[in-house]
């Protein structure tokens, strides 16, 4: 299972002083030399956080692999195409949300979703989209000829314990269903060191996008400690069984 980190939240620091510091650059370079498997940035329409300098300049400079996630809008679309980076994840997009909500509604604007799923595949990159773990969606996603689905695991992270076997199951099917359909499958959001465990020990997910947690942890025990414990915490996750009701938190976090 493959480890994104997602370094916004580095630049919404520098951001919320509108200065130099932190540079996403650094800290991506802090995160592949703690063996993390590539590096995740959203350029939002309102450039909150991550700004085109700092894709640009990630692109240049990343050894591993950028997941790029931004809005199905043609304006971004073209400045991916143009900067080809590895993977594209589209992902649904309102000003006033303090993160992202939701997964993608594939039944509405699906012209401009077909539209860049096609220009993506047209300029080599591969497309994932990010969509709630339910069925329709990954017919959806397969209808439109993504290479990946990332399942919304925010419901999952904001579930009551007794609702969290729930959602893990919604995952747990949806991740079937997503592989039996030949897509590769990826899940992110409120991913945390309490939480990652029951989901990284889906086989059928192949990569974990993970932020928020991260970047929070690195505050206290620095960015590399921080991502090593997440990657290791993930490693130990491959022998488990995925079973509802039958897992436990990790000691520790
Ligand atoms: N996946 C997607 C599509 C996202 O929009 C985000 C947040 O930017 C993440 C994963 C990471 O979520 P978190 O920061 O909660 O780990």
């Amino acid at each position: 299972m493959r480890l994104y980190v997602n370094i916004d939240h580095v630049a919404t620091i520098r951001e919320a002083r509108r200065t130099d510091e932190p540079d996403p650059v650094r800290a991506a370079v802090l995160v592949e030399l703690a063996g993390a498997d590539g590096i995740t940035v959203h350029l939002r329409e309102d450039r909150r956080h991550i700004q085109n300098r700092d894709v640009t300049l990630l692109h240049e400079t990343l050894r591993t692999g950028m997941n790029l996630e931004l809005a199905a809008r043609d304006d971004m679309i073209a400045l991916a195409c143009e900067l080809r980076p590895l993977q594209v994840t589209l992902v649904p997009e309102r000003r006033e949300e303090i993160t992202t909500e939701g997964g993608l509604s594939l039944s509405e604007g699906s012209d401009s979703l077909m539209r860049a799923v096609s220009r993506l595949r047209e300029a080599g990159i591969r497309s994932a989209l990010f969509v709630d773990p339910d069925e329709v969606m990954i017919q959806g996603a397969t209808d439109l000829g993504a290479d990946a689905v990332e399942l919304h695991t925010g419901e999952y992270a904001n579930a009551s314990l007794g609702d969290r076997d729930r959602e893990l199951q919604r995952i747990l099917e949806a991740a079937c269903l997503g592989r039996e359909a030949g897509l590769s499958v990826h899940a992110g959001h409120g991913l945390t060191f309490e939480n990652v465990l029951p989901v990284a020990s889906i086989r059928e997910i192949e990569e974990l996008n993970i932020g928020h947690s991260i970047v929070s942890r690195a505050v206290f025990v620095g960015l590399e400690r921080a991502v090593r414990e997440m990657a290791d915490l993930i490693r130990t996750a491959r022998d488990r069984v995925p079973t509802p009701g039958k897992w436990l938190p990790p000691i520790g976090y």
